[in-house]
């Protein structure tokens, strides 16, 4: 018997250390917290998507009194980006959250279910999807989605 070992590389990063271009979207997704409806969790999760076109497209997690119904902020993001523009790759999403006013201090990382449908338009664009995780305390970056789904389903 032998043993696999896998490994994910994540730097961590202060958000002065940002290039613009990852601020901007960092910003983005703290400022699409505001625009969640949450009356059950009371927990804000905001997200911003850099597309191959240049556009920017924000989302945020929209709840449901039957609660499976809602959905977080990524999957609402995506979604939206590739029914509005289905020609364009996903280059960057960032991701930020907050609770009673203050954005989390650690960074808050994607569900399995979003991991998977975020790996999907990975996947489709062929491209690596980079993610930034936004925490006080630190940022997060992960420069594939498909790092965060290790021994992930594919039908080859
Ligand atoms: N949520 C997200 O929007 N994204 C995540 O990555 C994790 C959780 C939402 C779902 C629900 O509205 C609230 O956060 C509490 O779980």
């Amino acid at each position: 018997m032998e043993n696999l070992k896998i490994t994910t590389n994540i730097q961590v990063c202060q958000y002065n250390e940002l290039v613009e271009e990852d601020k901007i979207l960092i910003d983005k997704a703290k400022s699409m917290t505001e625009k969640s409806y949450v009356p059950y969790s009371k927990f804000h999760v905001g997200a911003a998507l850099l597309l191959s076109n240049g556009k920017i497209v924000g989302g945020s997690n929209q709840e449901n009194a039957a609660f499976p119904s809602g959905t977080c902020a990524e999957r609402t993001t995506i979604y939206y980006a590739h029914s509005k523009y289905p020609e364009s790759k996903f280059q960057k999403l960032a991701i930020a959250a907050s609770k009673d006013g203050k954005f989390t201090a650690r960074p808050i990382s994607p569900c399995g279910a979003c991991r998977q449908a975020i790996l999907e338009y990975e996947t489709l664009g062929g491209e690596p999807v980079k993610l930034l995780l936004y925490g006080t305390d630190c940022i997060y970056i992960v420069n594939s989605i498909s790092d965060l789904l290790p021994l992930c389903f594919s039908e080859f």
